[in-house]
């Protein structure tokens, strides 16, 4: 794998071994924090991480500078209005310009193709830390807690309910990798993107993709998955769709619907009383805080994958 772009630059075996990797290295940092022990590796060490955010962000980018830092690494983040991705230089430039420094980039934008741009550009490994389309990295961590939870993953069914954004176009990628089931529960006209539905599809051998508008297919659920109705660059259309999501909110009652051990997951940052209630996100079935933790394991894990030898 020279980049991560989407979900589905890794294969089935490759998504095992970051998500093994991702649960040990979680294991050996806890044990560390209790004996005082040594937090920072060096499977990094010397080499440089650029963190290039054109959108706002406290887990994604402030999970990669920890990892960076924990690996021997230097992390070096960096802001839209300093470099000026596509404005104040074209994306290959800037891409080639930063392959002279670092040894990866990792990029939040907005279109795919600002990625894919970069990525062809530079010749070193570029990561996608949310797009327009894609959020390859939570759906990482994601899985490493389901992993936590179930501790198989096959066979288990994860049902995401809300907009069929790119929270759920990495899930549903990620799932069918991982012979995962998973649901998509989307109001009308929010349906996720039917290019990736059929990706999704191709990728399941044997699990199941089902994408429906009917919040009844949450029954069963290992896990329910919810998001912001609105993303980042949507918030003009935020007051519109409050009415049309309001039935897809996350509450207790539907909740009731699930396994008895399912667990609620959001990538954060949630809004209490839209897309979840706040007895569900602050409730026993919430696993988010240890989801957003595992943001820093499985992205560890992923640059180990990148980048290590
Ligand atoms: N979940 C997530 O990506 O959070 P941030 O936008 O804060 O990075
Ligand atoms: N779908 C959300 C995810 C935030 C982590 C957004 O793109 O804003």
């Amino acid at each position: 794998m020279q980049d991560y772009l989407t979900v589905a630059d890794l294969d089935p075996a490759g998504m095992e071994r970051v998500l093994d990797r991702a649960v040990a290295l979680r294991a050996a940092r806890d044990r560390a924090l209790a004996d005082g022990g040594p937090l920072v590796d060096d499977v990094l060490k010397g080499r440089s991480v650029a963190l290039v955010f054109e959108k706002p962000s406290l887990r994604t980018r402030a999970s990669f500078q920890v990892a960076v830092h924990e690996l021997g690494g230097h992390p070096l983040p960096m802001w839209d209005f300093e470099v000026g991705l596509g404005k104040r230089e074209t994306i290959a430039d800037t891409g080639k310009v930063l392959a002279g420094y670092v040894q990866a980039i990792v990029l939040r934008t907005f279109g795919q193709e600002r990625l894919v741009e970069l990525a062809d550009a530079a010749d070193v490994p570029v990561i996608n830390a949310l797009s327009d389309h894609e959020h390859p990295c939570q759906a990482l961590a994601d899985l490493q807690t389901c992993r936590e939870e179930f501790t198989s993953l096959a066979g288990r069914t994860l049902t995401y309910v809300g907009d069929g954004n790119n929270v759920a176009h990495s899930l549903l990628l990620a799932c069918a990798l991982a012979g995962m089931n998973v649901r998509v529960v989307h109001p009308d006209g929010y349906a996720p993107d039917a290019l990736v539905v059929a990706e999704a599809e191709g990728l399941a051998s044997g699990s199941e993709v089902v994408v429906t508008t009917d919040v009844a297919a949450v029954a069963g659920s290992d896990v329910v998955y919810t998001d912001v109705w609105a993303s980042m660059g949507q918030e003009d259309e935020a007051e519109e769709r409050k009415a049309l999501f309001a039935p897809y909110q996350v509450d207790e009652q539907l909740m009731r619907d699930t396994t008895d051990d399912a667990i609620f997951l959001h990538c954060l940052p949630a809004h209490r009383g839209e897309e979840v209630a706040a007895a569900v996100i602050d409730g026993p079935r919430s696993r988010v805080f240890q989801q957003a933790e595992n943001r820093l394991h499985a992205q560890k894990a992923l640059l180990v994958e990148l980048l290590g030898d």
